[in-house]
């Protein structure tokens, strides 16, 4: 069967986690005939990696308010043609990491991706669903048919995520330590993710784009959690009055920032291992009393708004 569709991956990535995802989901399509064309969003000063504290805490202003930083000059010239979009990216301070937002923000972006078929594949500590409001936004505004999300997350128990994606973020170890284990989206998750590769493949043979997502959720590419949504819907809010209480100080990097970060540090700790724990056992409790609430919420973030 001639499966020679081209497919065009745009992706940000410091650790190389999310490409390693994406070539396990797409390379049996290559296998299959399709051609796969993957283009790296590059900022012009690059985020380090490792980070420092005060660089990790200096990137959550313009993150959570899309601020977006200058890239290298993305060629379409070969892709102007792509059967399928491929956006690969990664949440930072709950928003579309900045190279990512910046790129979807640029107008050659929009342009490009004007009646576009996008699937996204997120790779997550366990926190996506404000980005994803954020990539509807985008997606939005550039005319995309946003057809399919797939998001793998470290599925470690909350504390012990953060415990790890700093250690991993900040110092640099990503291996199982003593008492804690490996950081990030496990090894078996990025491999049984090309599971969904007949799924893509299947929606480019039938033109069957309506179906994709619910096939993604049936294979499991994607998971909602009612405790870590409300969780992280009380940090997103809280995020909007911070980040604009640190720009008020300065720009990007402005070192007249740093005292109101710090503040912002000691609080994200106090809410990550005081609050939310509490936060969440209360939002057990009355569960029961939110079901169909939350089922409604849920099928939104799962079946891209439907
Ligand atoms: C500055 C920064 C902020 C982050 N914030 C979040 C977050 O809000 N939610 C989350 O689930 N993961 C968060 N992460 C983890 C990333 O989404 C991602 O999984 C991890 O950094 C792997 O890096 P890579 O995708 O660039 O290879 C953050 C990472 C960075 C560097």
């Amino acid at each position: 069967m001639d499966n020679n569709y081209k497919i065009a991956v745009f992706y940000y990535t410091q650790t190389g986690q999310l490409l390693n995802i994406l070539r396990s989901l797409l390379n049996p399509l290559e296998k299959e005939g399709c051609t796969i064309i993957y283009k790296s969003i590059e900022p012009v000063t690059p985020f380090p990696f490792p980070w420092n504290s005060e660089a990790f805490y200096q990137a959550f202003p313009e993150s959570r308010q899309g601020i977006p930083c200058e890239l290298k000059t993305v060629d379409f010239s070969d892709v102007y043609d792509a059967d399928l979009v491929v956006v690969g990216l990664q949440p930072w301070f709950l928003s579309p990491s900045i190279p990512v937002s910046s790129f979807l923000q640029h107008p050659a972006t929009i342009d490009y991706l004007n009646g576009k078929m996008v699937l996204t594949v997120v790779g997550t500590r366990n926190m996506w669903i404000s980005c994803h409001d954020s990539l509807n936004k985008y997606f939005m505004r550039a005319n995309a048919n946003w057809i399919g999300n797939i998001t793998l997350e470290d599925r470690h128990k909350n504390l012990v995520s953060v415990l790890t994606i700093f250690r991993w973020l900040i110092d640099g170890v990503k291996e199982k330590t003593r008492y804690l284990p490996e950081a990030g989206v496990s090894q078996e998750d990025i491999d049984n993710v090309s599971n969904i590769a007949p799924e893509i493949l299947k929606t480019l043979r039938e033109k069957d784009y309506n179906t994709l997502q619910q096939r993604i959720v049936e294979k499991g590419g994607v998971v909602f959690h009612y405790s870590l949504y409300q969780v992280e819907k009380v940090g997103h809010k809280m995020f909007g009055f911070w980040s604009k209480f640190v720009l008020k100080k300065g720009e990007a990097n402005d070192p007249s920032r740093s005292w109101r970060l710090k503040l912002f540090s000691w609080y994200l700790m106090f809410v990550l291992f005081v609050i939310s724990p509490i936060g969440s056992l209360v939002l057990w409790l009355l569960f029961p009393l939110r079901r169909k609430s939350l089922s409604q919420i849920r099928k939104k973030y799962l079946y891209l708004y439907d």
